[in-house]
């Protein structure tokens, strides 16, 4: 029997799951690591306890299914994108705390950078837009602040990598400087039209190109480690929310996944062309096989089961995440209760760095119920932004279907409000643990163990279809009630 081994390095925790070679999960083992926020809107990462972490559930993992190292037939690695890491090569040790995507602090940078006119030229390469979320101003302050750093990295002594690239570096004990072009395409230095680094744009930002990794497709070989009892290939590499468009099957043009983490992340496949937005959606890689990549439209929300976390941990008002859908259905139907939860500021559409949270339409009834309630909606709301965005820029009579995953998919209660906001069917899964599945099937597909593309589509099963039951003038009346509280909430 051989299995393939998923990394899957996240916000919040560290993760290893162990597939079959049937695609099955026979094992997962999970640590969750420290959050440090030095100030208000920074967030950083040690390195250090990424890397443990790591190591540490895939070595328990192994021991707890009882499978060696020479059962696995390849390690398909998918992460925390954005997230910036700046090591001594020599040493491997890091030159600073990992800049998390959710950072804020290049704020001011990229504000320069669109007032000096840059952001055109960047979005026309990139695909992206001058929002802190990218890891090209994370690693110029990184180089701008730790003393004598771009030096060192111009004269070839510090590296630069994403989180997969720096746990690549780690497993093959400093063999392989490498990435993939998923996590390139989200670092702000990476042209997604020629598939190579933007010398012009790493001029800009004055970071050093020889401390870039080598860009290499998903599914390709990422080196060996021996560091799990014997020697792994790496076959499989790509950002999370592109690893959960691949776990999702969504290959064809058109089709969209959307997954709640600590953000939301939708994607829609807008196949082998580049589609640029006119919506302020971001364009990156979906991924990239056999040299051709796949373009996506993405829409990126920072905070979805962020503000259930902030119901429970923040204000205490329910014990489990999953509470929040029970008191929610409990809510007064007569309040229209409206939370923006901008607390690390607005991404797509609006991309307001400096906007805050702000919660409408409270009255002295309005209880837990209806703060879960605005919550839960709150999510759906965002959604249906990207939804509205992406419809607009890929064609509105297109009869698109949301795929979801991620940890609000389990709610039916959430989904089918989902539904009703979207006025669009929402798809759930019965494999739900699509990102892994993404990066273990680039690493099985690659080792020969797995099916190809089609044949891994082929296994994509429906757990439940959502279907919208509101209707459309509650649905429009609704979305208006959301769409002022943003505008209010930025105005203020
Ligand atoms: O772009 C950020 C995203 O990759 C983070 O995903 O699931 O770790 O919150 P997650």
């Amino acid at each position: 029997m051989s299995y393939i081994l998923a990394i899957d390095q996240g916000t919040t925790s560290s993760r290893a799951i162990l597939f079959d070679d049937k695609m099955a999960r026979v094992g997962t083992r999970q640590q969750e690591f420290t959050q440090h926020f030095p100030q208000a809107g920074w967030v950083e990462h040690d390195p250090e306890e990424i890397w443990e972490t790591t190591l540490s559930v895939c070595r328990e993992v192994m021991t707890a299914q009882g499978v060696g190292p020479e059962q696995i037939a390849g390690i398909g690695i998918t992460n925390q994108r954005e997230t910036t890491v700046v090591w001594d090569r020599s040493t491997g040790k890091p030159i600073h705390n990992a800049i998390v995507w959710q950072d804020r602090r290049t704020a001011q940078t990229c504000e320069r950078l669109r007032q000096a006119g840059c952001e055109d030229d960047i979005t026309a390469q990139t695909g992206l837009l001058l929002d802190p979320y990218f890891s090209g101003t994370k690693v110029k302050w990184i180089l701008d602040t730790v003393p004598g750093a771009r030096d060192r990295a111009m004269a070839g002594e510090l590296l630069f990598g994403t989180i997969d690239c720096f746990l690549i570096w780690r497993l093959t004990e400093g063999q392989r400087h490498v990435t993939d072009a998923t996590n390139a395409a989200r670092t702000l230095l990476f042209d997604i039209h020629t598939g190579q680094w933007s010398a012009e744009i790493c001029d800009l930002l004055d970071v050093p190109m020889a401390m870039l990794p080598e860009v290499q497709d998903c599914a390709a070989d990422f080196g060996l480690t021996t560091l799990l009892g014997g020697a792994i290939p790496i076959l499989g590499v790509a950002g999370d929310q592109q690893a959960a468009t691949i776990g999702q099957a969504c290959f064809a043009p058109g089709m969209m996944k959307s997954t709640y983490g600590t953000g939301c992340f939708a994607l829609l496949n807008t196949g082998s062309e580049p589609v640029t937005s006119k919506n302020r959606m971001l364009t990156t890689v979906a991924y990239q096989l056999g040299g051709q990549r796949t373009y996506a439209l993405e829409g990126s929300i920072f905070i979805a089961g962020a503000a259930v976390q902030w119901l429970r941990d923040g204000l205490g008002i329910i014990e489990t995440a999953a509470q929040s859908g029970e008191l929610a259905q409990h809510a007064d139907p007569a309040q229209s209760v409206v939370l923006v939860p901008a607390f690390t500021g607005l991404g797509a559409p609006y991309w307001k760095p400096d906007c805050r949270g702000a919660i409408f339409g409270m009255t002295r009834n309005t209880g837990p119920a209806e703060l879960c309630k605005a919550t839960l909606e709150s999510i759906a709301y965002q959604t249906r932004d990207l939804w509205q965005a992406m419809q607009s820029d890929w064609g509105a009579d297109a009869d698109m279907i949301l795929r979801v995953d991620g940890g609000m998919s389990a709610s039916d209660w959430a989904m089918q409000g989902l539904a009703d906001l979207l006025g669009a069917p929402v798809d759930r899964p019965v494999m739900q643990e699509t990102t892994a599945l993404g990066a273990a099937w680039l690493a099985g597909m690659q080792a020969g163990v797995y099916p190809d593309q089609d044949g891994f589509s082929q296994t994509w099963a429906l757990d439940q279809r959502f279907s919208p039951e509101m209707p459309s003038e509650d649905r429009d009346a609704a979305y208006a009630r959301w769409q002022r509280a943003v505008q209010a909430a930025m105005s203020f």
